[in-house]
């Protein structure tokens, strides 16, 4: 790989964490055989939970925060709780103390202190065209098939040199050759709200990997975000196009595509596969985090009918702030709405039953959080 004469000054003479950064920026980009190291214009980082990287991300952070700040826009996953109400949530003294340290680490970064998953809904909104290096699938799949930017599926640590040096290697969906379609799909049943996410878990399955061009559906912003979620999750697709939709979608068709037809059923049984549980102790909202226009749905829901278990509603500050009447609303209604946090990266204090509208909450919350799921729409 051709690094130019700034780039090599940074990876001999730069501070310790820039050295470091370039040399898995380099071993990267070898890797995938990319030709140069590119510039970016926007990082999201992943990995800032103390419950996900226990005492040895924690350390790596230290140790890469005294000497690493970041030299784009960079935006950080959610915490492992609510930097307010942590002990509400019955988070431990222990565990607040070391999630602290996490933040104080990217805080000396200069990383947006945002704790989102859903940077391009609260600032980080990156352009048709960008080069970007993201962490967090769902808003990998979002930003590279929403917005037109580019990106490969960033591990943390890599997310990390990115934002340090403000390079990536140059290969993947950086590239316009990958983002051409792969395969159709055509959906054959009017869907609406919660089925996004049931779309995009059967298609990730069926497919595992390419770019899926998606034809039927038109989707508002949220159903496309839960709909890639979800499609990250079961699959390894960052990107998908839909027609009529998507800002790529016209030059990424191609004739002679193999297609896959998506019938009702297709979605019955992937909720059916994805619940765990006959139902539920708790309602989780907010897997990806909830955007304003969500949470407006949520308290509008709550209002219509008081829900007869407790709703966890999860999203981060800024959207928080914006949607305060939204917030209000759900509390007033007995729901609880957290910052900064999300329900796969908390400590829960103990296993139980998950009422939840979310695919990608159903897989996690059985892995990460030892929960049984009831995968269900949010109006029932
Ligand atoms: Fe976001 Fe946590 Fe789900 S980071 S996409 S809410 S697992």
């Amino acid at each position: 790989m051709d690094l130019t004469r700034e780039q090599e000054a940074l990876l001999e003479d730069g501070t310790p964490a820039e050295g470091k950064a370039m040399e898995l920026l380099v071993a990267l980009g070898t890797i995938y055989e990319a030709d140069q190291l590119i510039p970016v214009s926007s990082v999201h980082v992943s990995g800032a939970s103390y419950a996900i990287v226990g005492e040895a991300g924690l350390r790596f952070l230290e140790d890469f925060s005294s000497t690493g700040r970041v030299r784009v826009p960079t935006s950080v996953n959610p915490l492992g709780m609510d930097t307010v109400a942590w002990k509400e949530m019955g988070v431990s003294s222990a565990f607040a103390d070391r999630q602290a340290l996490i933040v104080a680490a990217y805080r000396r970064m200069g990383a947006e202190e945002t704790w989102t998953c859903i940077p391009y809904q609260d600032g980080n909104r990156p352009d048709l065209g960008d080069h970007i290096a993201w962490a967090e699938s769902s808003a990998v799949v979002f930003a590279n098939s929403m917005l037109g930017a580019r990106t490969n599926r960033e591990g943390g640590p890599a997310a990390l040199a990115s934002a340090v040096t403000g390079l990536t290697p140059n290969y993947g969906l950086h590239l316009a050759v990958h983002r051409k379609a792969t395969a159709r799909v055509e959906v054959e049943p009017e869907i609406s709200g919660f089925e996004y996410a049931l779309l995009g878990d059967h298609v990730g399955r069926e497919l595992g990997t390419g770019v899926p061009l998606l034809a039927g559906p038109q989707g508002s912003e949220d159903e496309w975000k839960v709909f890639g979620a979800a499609l990250a999750t079961s699959s390894d697709i960052d990107m998908f196009h839909a027609r009529g939709v998507t800002p790529e979608w016209k030059e990424a068709d191609a004739e002679h595509l193999p297609v896959l037809r998506v019938t009702d059923g297709d979605l019955k049984a992937a909720q059916e596969e994805l619940t765990t549980a006959r139902s539920y102790g708790i309602v989780a909202f907010g897997c990806p985090q909830l955007s304003r226009g969500e949470l407006e749905y949520v308290a509008e829901l709550m209002e219509a009918s008081r829900p007869e278990a407790p709703v966890w509603v999860f999203t981060n500050r800024v959207t928080a702030v914006d949607a305060k009447d939204a917030v209000e609303r759900i509390e007033r209604r007995g729901g609880r709405v957290w910052s900064d946090t999300c329900p796969e990266v908390m400590p829960w204090p103990e296993a139980g039953e998950v009422g939840t509208s979310s695919a990608k909450a159903a897989v996690y919350l059985p892995r990460l959080c030892g929960q049984r799921v009831f995968l269900g729409r949010p109006e029932d």
